[in-house]
């Protein structure tokens, strides 16, 4: 709901916004660009979840000519989730940042792992925010809340927010004692997600030691894991049901790749157990 009132906040219906072709605000928020704001979304953007400057202004359209829809928005997503918890570099965010700003658009960050990729490249989330002109970042996931998220802007960005917010419906009156489990989350979270990045990579590396697993996406840099079986026996299914057996539950996608997200609930043992339990169904496969 913070990217979409975001959204509805930086455009007009009719505008396009550029965002990656992975981006949870494209592909995982029920084409609310398109229901709630009337956006129109060019994707465009590297496997690695990374966007060049010279994507962006390769879709770029100014407005100009009354065929192509003016560009309004770009929008950033760090870390990126679909694209194996990608911590993107502030070098990277910057040159999109320029060329936004060469073209007068708003910069836009799905921050809800904002403080993961801060924790990855040790960079403070300061230096991380300033050159957009909002974001978003949720308190619970790595965090821990249990509930929330927040927009960050100018004032006059976040007056717009606050209406829309109200609008959509979210205009939560009991919000205080949630405000308060975010601000123990960030005062008690934050550098632990280091703990869930190490968690994470042990994770992936043993699942690649076994020789049977494959990671289309490498060894993690946060606390996200995407992998898949190559057994040729002990399918992606088998092995995630002989996990079940041991109470380790792990979603099943359509393309036969799962995802695994590393948080302050998940321990050292739990990844060693979940190894343990792993290697045994892709051995006796
Ligand atoms: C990158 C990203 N943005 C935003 C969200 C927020 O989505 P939700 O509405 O499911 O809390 C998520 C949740 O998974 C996410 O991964």
């Amino acid at each position: 709901m913070a990217n979409q009132v975001s959204l509805k906040a930086h455009t007009q219906a009719g505008d396009e916004v550029v965002a990656h072709p992975q981006a949870h605000i494209v592909r995982a928020e029920s084409a609310g660009g398109a229901a709630i704001s009337g956006v129109h979304f060019r994707t465009v953007g590297n496997p690695d979840g990374t966007m060049a400057p010279q994507q962006v202004l390769d879709v770029y359209q100014a407005g100009d000519d009354p065929h192509y829809a003016p560009t309004r928005l770009v929008c950033l997503e760090n870390t990126h989730n679909a694209c194996g918890g990608k911590a993107i570099g502030l070098a990277e965010i910057e040159a999109v940042a320029r060329v936004a700003r060469e073209k007068g658009l708003a910069l836009h960050l799905d921050g809800a792992r904002l403080l993961n990729a801060c924790i990855a490249l040790d960079v403070k989330p300061e230096r991380m925010a300033a050159p957009f002109d909002s974001l978003t970042l949720c308190f619970s996931k790595g965090l821990g809340a249990p509930v929330g998220s927040i927009i960050a802007g100018r004032r006059d960005f976040i007056v717009r927010c606050a209406r829309f917010r109200k609008m959509f419906g979210g205009g939560t009156r009991q919000a205080g004692i949630l405000a308060e489990a975010a601000r123990h989350a960030l005062a008690h979270h934050v550098e632990r997600l280091a703990e869930d990045h190490a968690n994470a990579r042990r994770l992936a590396e043993g699942l690649r030691e076994t020789g049977k697993v494959e990671l289309p996406y490498g060894l993690p840099e946060t606390n996200i894991v995407f992998f898949r079986s190559t057994h040729p026996r002990v399918t992606q299914d088998r092995l995630l049901d002989a996990l079940k057996t041991e109470g380790i539950l792990i979603g099943r996608s359509k393309g036969g790749t799962s995802r695994i997200v590393t948080h302050l609930d998940v321990d050292a043992h739990d990844i060693e157990r979940t190894l343990r339990v792993a290697r045994r169904a892709l051995t006796a496969g």
